[in-house]
């Protein structure tokens, strides 16, 4: 009788030994190459997050740069509108047609010595270049006392400069402009007013009325855009000194420091 063979279908158990080990290999070397890959990925996705934050912090901080030379810029244009207006309104009040330079506010504020204690008082203001200028020399704006003849500027003003006192009056009748709010005396007075609009004696009057408001040694600052003293001098009794020309503005202008001889 033949022999009988009974085949496992499923092969000997050698090759079934065989086999498992095979796809036990195989499924770890798969977990090793997916977690691998989950690696990767995670890797991958890390660096693009990276990148996409290093893009939007660039983009943010150009856009912030932007936003802050647009907005210098509207301020400039928006005052040199604001001036040309007043000007248009009444040009020998505003007496200029834009506001004074940077380089013209920060000359008339070099005249001011910020150790020395007590009030500024400053004319004229309009829309603030030459408050700036004192602030940025070491002012505290809490001690600037500003007379303004314009409404409109004095809203600005009171925006611009919120700590500072705002006065809307007529700075060639100083002393009762000031009455009640002048603590002390003032330690320096910067004037942009367009002195040669108004007669000598009118010129003469207002600098006199403005060293009873001041202590001995302070100086009276004044801008013109003249060769000649805006101030009449002859019989004064006061001291002059003027600047250089301050070419960066328009016009050049120069400035003079009038002090009361002792
Ligand atoms: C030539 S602008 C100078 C403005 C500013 N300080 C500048 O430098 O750009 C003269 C300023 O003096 C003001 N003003 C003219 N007459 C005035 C008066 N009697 N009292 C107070 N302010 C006066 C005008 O309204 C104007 O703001």
């Amino acid at each position: 009788m033949a022999r009988s063979t009974i085949r496992d279908p499923r092969g000997s158990l050698a090759a079934r030994l065989g086999q498992s080990s095979v796809a036990a290999r195989i499924e770890g070397e798969m977990r090793v190459t997916a977690a691998e890959l989950a690696d990767s990925v995670a890797e991958a996705r890390l660096k693009v997050a990276a990148v996409r934050y290093k893009v939007e912090d660039e983009v943010r901080s150009t856009a912030d740069k932007l936003m802050s030379r647009v907005s210098d810029a509207k301020a400039k244009f928006g005052d040199d509108a604001r001036f040309l207006k007043s000007w248009i309104d009444d040009p020998l009040r505003t007496g200029s047609v834009t506001p004074s330079s940077p380089f013209l506010a920060r000359r008339m504020a070099s005249f001011v010595d910020p150790d020395q204690p007590g009030p500024v008082i400053e004319i004229g203001p309009g829309t603030g270049p030459v408050t700036e200028a004192l602030i940025e020399r070491g002012i505290d704006e809490a001690r600037l006392i500003l007379v303004e003849y314009s409404p409109e500027f004095c809203k600005l003003l009171r925006e611009r400069f919120p700590r500072a006192t705002i006065i809307e009056g007529d700075a060639y009748a100083l002393s009762t402009t000031l009455a009640g709010h002048l603590p002390e005396k003032a330690t320096a007075i910067v004037s942009s007013l367009p002195l040669f609009t108004r007669p000598p004696a009118v010129r003469s009057a207002l600098v006199k009325d403005a060293f009873t408001l001041v202590v001995p040694g302070a100086p009276f600052i004044q801008f013109t855009y003249s060769v000649v003293s805006p101030v009449p001098r002859k019989g004064s009794g006061l001291k002059a000194f003027v600047s250089d020309w301050v070419l960066r503005n328009i016009p050049p202008a120069r400035v003079w420091v009038y002090r009361r001889a002792t």
